[in-house]
């Protein structure tokens, strides 16, 4: 592929995964404020981007096996917990943005688990396996992230059992 189209694809498709993210956001926004529609249209529009993101990282062969997907997930958790996150906490604690420092401390703590319950996986889809990892449960407030059952307060943000989501 030209350098350029392929640069153009990968800028589209971060592009168009934010997109996806924040009408993700806004939906929930408007839902809040019940305006069920606005909430249906920012849904809506939010999985057209996706579908979009999807198509321009196909065409940039990224989407390959499960095992590889894995380790492109693991890739990912692991640079964010031993390089970004700690390098942006230090930033955000040096210029006292207590909200940035909290943010980044949540995403950092539930990366490392991240990190290892995607390498866990991985061992078995090496193998053509499935993983069986049981229910997982997810902090709405921090992102915490963890299986089988909720904790009765959130390790790293202290909010209770009832919020969190489980998958
Ligand atoms: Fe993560
Ligand atoms: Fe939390």
């Amino acid at each position: 592929m030209h350098e350029m189209t392929n640069k153009d694809l990968t800028e589209a498709f971060a592009g168009e995964s934010q997109a996806h993210m924040k009408y993700m956001i806004f939906s929930d926004v408007a839902a809040k404020e019940g305006k069920k529609n606005i909430a249906r249209l920012f849904k809506a529009i939010a999985c057209a981007e996706q579908i979009h993101a999807t198509n321009h990282y196909r065409t940039m062969g990224e989407i390959k096996t499960t095992p590889e997907n894995l380790q492109a997930g693991i890739d990912g958790e692991h640079y964010e917990v031993n390089e970004m996150y700690p390098a942006y906490l230090a930033v955000s604690k040096l210029q006292e943005e207590k909200d940035a420092t909290r943010s980044f401390h949540g995403a950092l703590e539930a990366e490392k688990i991240h990190e290892v319950m995607y390498s866990d996986a991985k061992k078995l889809a090496d193998k053509g396996e499935d993983i069986d990892v049981g229910k997982i449960y997810i902090c709405s407030v921090c992102g915490y992230t963890t299986t089988n059952q909720a904790p009765e307060k959130c390790p790293i943000c202290g909010a209770p059992k009832s919020k969190f989501i489980g998958f």
